[in-house]
């Protein structure tokens, strides 16, 4: 026996002759563990956790519907991007903050893998559909949603609150799923990243949502942007690496840059995706088959 290995005495046996024999001692070696600050993946079993991505190319044969997830809004993100992250940069009973909650996708996934999310939404009657998702208790301890702009200064001191409720002064991940520009159309609201009279003007709100989400994010710790690019008017426009360097800006360092293929979580199948093709041929472009997972930190 080495120092530090514990000892342990078969109950079974205990109760069958209580006396100790040496045969009843099991020698168990004390579990070495290896962990950075941010997860709590074990470096010393690294070989076990193939399930963890840790390439570039990403590709899920279908969206999970299980676990409390439905397709129920357009233009939410597939479940398996936050059960990727979760996992790899943050640690359990973390707080995820997400400034474009949508229909909640990163507060489900939260709760699933025993973590905390703030989520923060412009629409008040999404707020109010998503809350039902959640139980009386969970909105209190696990899940905090706040109706509001992302992009607004006045947004700050609503997650301070919310933080602080939760017993923390900072967030430990950051999601950013914005709208990618006008593609889908979320509402009328001025404050809107959907509904932006030029793409240009869509970046800067985004920056000023990344500053802010930059602002309430602990040191060290990561955040990711799920975005994908857009064709107007005949030409390209590369929304992600855009926002890319508006993060930058921000402050954030990047660290990745991951191609998700789309094909799993596409709606368009059949007639619909001739048509495209169509377009396709007809118009010198190409149709879109990923978007992508950015992942920064705060140095
Ligand atoms: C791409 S969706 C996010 C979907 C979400 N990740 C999900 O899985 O359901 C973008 C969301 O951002 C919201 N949004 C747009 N501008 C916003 C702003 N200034 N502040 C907060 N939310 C905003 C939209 O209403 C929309 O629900």
């Amino acid at each position: 026996m080495k120092a530090g290995d514990i000892l342990t005495i078969s109950s079974g046996n205990l109760k069958k002759k209580n006396k100790v024999s040496k045969a009843d001692l099991k020698v168990v070696e004390k579990e070495e563990v290896l962990t950075k600050p941010y997860n709590d993946i074990n470096l010393k079993k690294w070989k076990e956790y193939d399930h963890i991505l840790t390439g570039t190319l990403w590709e899920f044969p279908a969206r999970m519907k299980e676990h409390g997830h439905s397709n129920d809004y357009h233009g939410n993100y597939i479940p398996q991007i936050a059960e990727q992250l979760y996992e790899r940069f943050t640690k359990k009973h973390d707080i995820v903050l997400d400034l474009f909650f949508g229909s909640g996708t990163s507060g489900i996934e939260a709760i699933n893998m025993n973590r905390r999310c703030i989520g923060v939404e412009l629409k008040q009657e999404l707020c109010d559909y998503v809350s039902e998702k959640f139980t009386p208790k969970q909105l209190v301890t696990d899940v905090n949603i706040i109706c509001g702009d992302s992009a607004s200064e006045s947004v700050l001191d609503k997650i301070q609150a919310r933080l602080e409720i939760m017993g923390a002064q900072k967030a430990q991940f950051l999601m950013l799923h914005p709208p990618y520009d006008d593609i889908i159309k979320f509402s009328d609201k001025k404050e809107d990243l959907s509904n932006c009279s030029s793409t240009e003007e869509f970046y800067d709100l985004f920056e000023k949502v990344a500053r802010n989400g930059f602002e309430k994010l602990e040191k060290g710790r990561f955040a990711a942007l799920i975005i994908g690019d857009k064709y107007a008017k005949g030409q390209y426009y590369p929304l992600s690496f855009g926002c890319m360097e508006r993060m930058n800006r921000a402050g954030f360092i990047t660290k990745a840059v991951i191609v998700k293929d789309i094909q799993g979580n596409e709606r368009a199948k059949g007639k619909n995706a001739q048509l495209w093709r169509y377009r396709a041929l007809y118009g010198g472009f190409y149709i879109f088959k990923h978007e992508y997972i950015m992942v920064f930190q705060k140095p």
